[in-house]
């Protein structure tokens, strides 16, 4: 049967590599949602092009990676050392992940990245042309290409100038601010065009791609209509990947592959896993956090917010515990430093404050788990909470839900995340600003009924295990397979 190509090109690759002698690697799953989300597509015959995480300097090394990398289906592009420092943490981590997250520049350098943004700009434009150079070595005429995230906005110009007949698809994992944040850019408007070159682009929520849409106008004084963003007679389709979404027409909810989830619960070793975190827990209810150690995903206003339940009900205090995985991501970036002493700080404070000899209210992890022993974790857990202050989508919320068919726990959700749209139902919604909310919430959480919670997680489960990474992709390549023969048709 004939299966589409598809390439798939994100900064990061699914896997990141560690070097272990002068031509030996091995691979690492990489973390975050959008390596969780293209994980889950399988009915193409993809490659991925991206950035396996690490310099390579010497060409020894770069030949071996990219001969381990194939047997992945996975194609390196090698970053040098001052390109990742000025393209990855500077423009994108720096710059365009906080405003992009409504969290504004980082506070003590704002005059020092505005001075630096003309270089980074010009690094990230310079990047994005090295990823178009690999998707040109590798293109087949067919193809599908779809480019990812707020790293390669720049990219769908590149590819187009080279061959226009290029079939090209750009996906945002973050939200798109609204365009009084957007217009404070220096580069606002060659961002927005090179993303427009696409055929197709797409968005987690109807606001996000309503956000885009009011940019093109405003900024550049092009029209929006319901079908997308014409400039001149060339139309870029715009979409949303809003299940209940009403007025632009076409829709791609994201999702997992809840059948991984819900079938890791039924490997042994996990079941053993399942029964020694129960032991070790039990007479405890277990709460349970998820989250790259990143300042949008509101880790201390989370804690702090425990830190209140605990205060407010002293009978909960040795019969509740909060497990907080925090991964550890874009270290070299200062912001991302100073939040992990920050973090640090308030745990050690918490559990000297209300802990004893023996047990700690909080048990904080700065690593990554592997897929099991996170399995293992989601299905004990009585209570998720999700505090994002902003976040694109939020995918732990949905892996929580698919390992939550014995237990049928709650989960207390962000108003801010882009899942609060999808899962809003089920979860108890939150503002995580404040505080009072939120430990209220917890208290809720701990002390809902059986009935009220089977209601909730039912209403979940469903959306999680329907809407599905797979269904997400198969959607969004045919739209995109479409948008591309009906300009034809056009011209
Ligand atoms: N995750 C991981 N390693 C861990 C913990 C979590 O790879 O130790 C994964 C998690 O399973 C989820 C992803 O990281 O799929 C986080 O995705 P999400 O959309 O919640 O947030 P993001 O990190 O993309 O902002
Ligand atoms: C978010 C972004 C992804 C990114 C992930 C992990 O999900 O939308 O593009 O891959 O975070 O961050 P990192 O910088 O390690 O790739």
């Amino acid at each position: 049967p004939f299966r589409q190509r598809l390439l798939v090109v994100a900064n990061r690759l699914p896997v990141s590599a560690v070097r272990r002698g002068e031509d030996s690697w091995s691979l690492e799953i990489s973390a975050g949602g959008l390596v969780t989300a293209l994980l889950g597509v399988k009915e193409f015959e993809t490659r991925w092009i991206g950035w396996a995480g690490v310099n390579v300097p010497d060409e020894i090394g770069q030949k071996a990676l990219t001969k381990a990398l194939a047997e992945k289906w996975c194609i390196p592009v090698f970053l040098d050392e001052e390109i990742v420092h000025q393209y990855y943490n500077g423009y994108c981590n720096n710059i365009l992940w906080p405003l992009f997250h409504y969290l504004g520049l980082p506070q003590e350098d704002r005059l020092a990245t505005t001075r630096s943004f003309q270089s980074q700009f010009a690094a990230y434009k310079k990047a994005n042309q090295m990823f178009a150079d690999v998707v040109n070595m590798h293109y087949e005429e067919g193809d599908v290409v779809w480019c990812h995230d707020y790293h390669l906005m720049y990219l769908p110009e590149c590819l187009k100038n080279h061959n226009n007949n290029m079939k090209v698809g750009w996906f945002l994992h973050t939200p798109f601010p609204s365009s009084e944040i957007h217009r404070t850019l220096p580069s606002r408007s060659e961002l927005l065009r090179s993303v427009l070159a696409a055929d197709l682009v797409g968005f987690h929520t109807y606001d996000y791609a309503r956000h885009f849409v009011s940019a093109c106008t405003r900024i550049l004084g092009i029209e929006g209509t319901p079908e997308g963003v014409e400039d001149q007679g060339r139309l870029t389709r715009v979409a949303a990947s809003l299940w209940f979404f009403n007025c632009l027409r076409h829709q791609f909810p994201i999702g997992i592959d809840s059948l991984r989830f819900q079938n890791a619960l039924l490997v042994p070793q996990v079941q053993e896993h399942i029964k020694e975190l129960k032991e070790r827990f039990s007479g405890r209810k277990v709460m349970l956090g998820v989250d790259r150690l990143d300042m949008i995903k509101g880790i201390p206003q989370k804690i702090l917010a425990f830190e209140k339940f605990l205060e407010e009900n002293p009978n909960w205090r040795d019969k509740v515990v909060l497990l907080q995985i925090a991964v550890p991501t874009r270290t070299d970036v200062p912001e991302y430093q100073k939040l992990t002493s920050q973090v640090h700080e308030i745990v050690g404070r918490i559990n000297g404050r209300f802990g004893s000899l023996t047990a700690v209210p909080i048990h904080h992890l700065d690593r990554s788990l592997d897929f099991h022993a996170l399995c293992a974790l989601y299905a004990v857990t009585d209570v998720a909470l999700v505090t994002s202050l902003r976040d694109g989508m939020n995918l732990v919320s949905y892996e929580f839900v698919a390992c939550q068919e014995a237990k049928k726990g709650v989960l207390i959700l962000s108003e801010f995340a882009g899942a609060a749209q999808s899962l809003g139902a089920g979860a108890i919604l939150v503002n995580p600003w404040n505080i009072t909310e939120v430990a209220a919430s917890i208290a809720q959480a701990l002390n809902m009924s059986a009935e009220e919670r089977e209601k909730r997680h039912q209403h979940n489960f469903h959306h999680v295990t329907k809407h599905t990474a797979q269904e997400w992709a198969e959607m969004f390549v045919s739209e995109l397979n479409d948008t591309v023969v009906e300009a034809q048709l056009r011209t």
